[in-house]
């Protein structure tokens, strides 16, 4: 590894940080419109830090938020990278949980606080000042770099494939690496092999054309409020299964040695309780916290909306209720079958006096990857180097529905080298991201770069 490129990665530490805090000071929240001009701008910030790290970039309009598109092409003798990442991050709220404003970035004990800390800007950053000190360094790169950076992750990629299909030549790579999942604990740096896919749909039923006296009807027309709680309990049982008909019938089983393997990893139920505030663990009776997490499916209702919920008692019967639900899947299950047979199980609940309605939002199905491939085994040298640790291999319960595009529509394949901690505080209150793992990942892709170059391309 070359010692100028190390030196000037350490020396440019507190830039880097300074560089970062004006991204995360941009509130790029894709799901709510209000934020579109903060979208743009934001777009604008990325294409700027490209350019000044020795890329070329360009802002490319999608019907949704604009892409960003970088590259340095050094020689057709290198292999060639493809970097992903997204400059869009989840919405803000609850905001009175936050110790400081979420669009303020603030470094306290060590960590940076801010929305999209950790997802994904400060690990998206970090690819780009490692390229930024191999140009200022060697002046040329041991890869060449195409690098992709959306604004409709959040919000399921809507119009990313089309993008990819419409670039297909442009996007050709030997292989595409992304920083948006985590380490596996503290001190233990990992790389992810496989995600769990989603299916996300809401659910709408409208009973009376108002709110009605609970007393002077209640009890001769359908609650819409009634019966949104009947069909969201009807989704899991008391053992953690999932009560959707054939919903695990297709699931591909995991072998004895991978879950054996995943059982090696140290793994503290106390600490995983505290960590989520949790009194107690809850899931499908067989499997262990992990195998829940990684390789088993859930079903998880995301917010449920109906009648008077303010100060004291209302006595109505709601007109509407509406619920939002969401499934993980692991391979072998399809995102569209699922979607029809959760349709299905509801709408067959509702009954007269209630009108259903059923909307699909974004999906995309599990992936495994081959954790012994030559591209994980040169990743691994350079993230050990940086972090001081071997990587372990494993998989993760989020979903990041590009790495599936990526092989369907690319056929490449994906390098998961995510820097942050599960504990980080991802889309939730305080958001973070320890400035050491911030830094080890600027390292650790520096290196990656001088790795990945050994490997044989073709
Ligand atoms: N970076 C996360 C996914 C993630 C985090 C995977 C940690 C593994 C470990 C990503 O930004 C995310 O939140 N994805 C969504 C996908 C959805 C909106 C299609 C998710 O998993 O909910
Ligand atoms: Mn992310
Ligand atoms: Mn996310």
């Amino acid at each position: 590894m070359n010692s100028d490129v190390v030196q000037l990665v350490g020396e440019s530490r507190d830039q880097a940080v300074e560089e970062l805090c004006d991204f995360l000071r941009i509130p790029s929240v894709s799901a709510d419109s209000a934020f579109k001009p903060d979208m743009q701008r934001c777009a604008k910030f990325v294409r700027k830090a490209m350019l000044k790290a020795g890329l070329t970039s360009e802002i490319i309009p999608t019907p949704g938020h604009p892409v960003v598109y970088g590259e340095r092409i050094e020689s057709g003798d290198l292999p060639t990278v493809l970097i992903y990442g997204h400059y869009d991050v989840q919405p803000p709220d609850p905001l009175d949980e936050w110790t400081t404003p979420a669009f303020e970035p603030q470094v306290r004990d060590g960590k940076i606080y801010a929305r999209g800390a950790t997802d994904d800007k400060g690990q998206l950053f970090t690819h780009i000042k490692s390229i930024e000190a191999w140009a200022n360094t060697v002046k040329t790169l041991p890869v060449n770099i195409k690098f992709l950076v959306e604004g409709e992750e959040e919000v399921g990629s809507d119009n990313l494939d089309r993008f990819l299909g419409d670039n297909r030549e442009r996007l050709k790579a030997d292989v595409a690496v992304i920083s948006d999942t985590s380490q596996y604990g503290d001190g233990i740096p990992a790389i992810t092999y496989g995600l769990r896919g989603i299916i996300a749909a809401e659910v709408n039923l409208q009973g009376p054309s108002r709110d009605l006296h609970s007393g002077i009807f209640g009890g001769s027309i359908a609650n819409p409020a009634n019966a949104i709680a009947a069909m969201c309990g009807s989704l899991v049982d008391a053992t953690g299964r999932i009560q959707i008909p054939g919903f695990y019938d297709d699931i591909q089983p995991v072998s004895n040695a991978e879950r054996e393997q995943f059982a090696q990893l140290p793994f503290s139920e106390d600490s995983f309780l505290a960590d989520v505030g949790s009194s107690d663990l809850f899931g499908e009776d067989g499997w262990t916290t992990l195998e829940r997490r990684w390789i088993r499916p859930s079903c998880d209702i995301n917010g449920i909306e109906s009648g008077y919920t303010g100060e004291g008692p209302k006595t109505i019967v709601p007109a509407w209720a509406k619920a939002k639900i969401t499934c993980r899947m692991v391979p072998g299950q399809n995102p569209d079958t699922i979607l029809d047979s959760l349709e299905q199980f509801l709408s067959s609940q509702c009954h007269a006096g209630l009108t259903f309605k059923f909307s699909r939002f974004h999906g995309c199905p599990a992936f495994v990857l081959d954790p012994t491939s030559k591209w994980m085994t040169a990743a691994s040298t350079a993230v050990e180097a940086a972090f001081g640790n071997p990587p372990v291999f494993i998989r993760e319960g989020g979903s990041i529905p590009v790495v599936m595009s990526f092989k369907q529509i690319l056929d490449v394949d994906t390098l998961l080298l995510g820097w942050g901690r599960n504990s980080d505080n991802l889309h939730s209150p305080d958001e973070h991201l320890h400035l050491e793992d911030f830094h080890n990942g600027i390292l650790a892709s520096a290196m990656l770069w001088d790795a990945l170059s050994g490997v044989a391309h073709g």
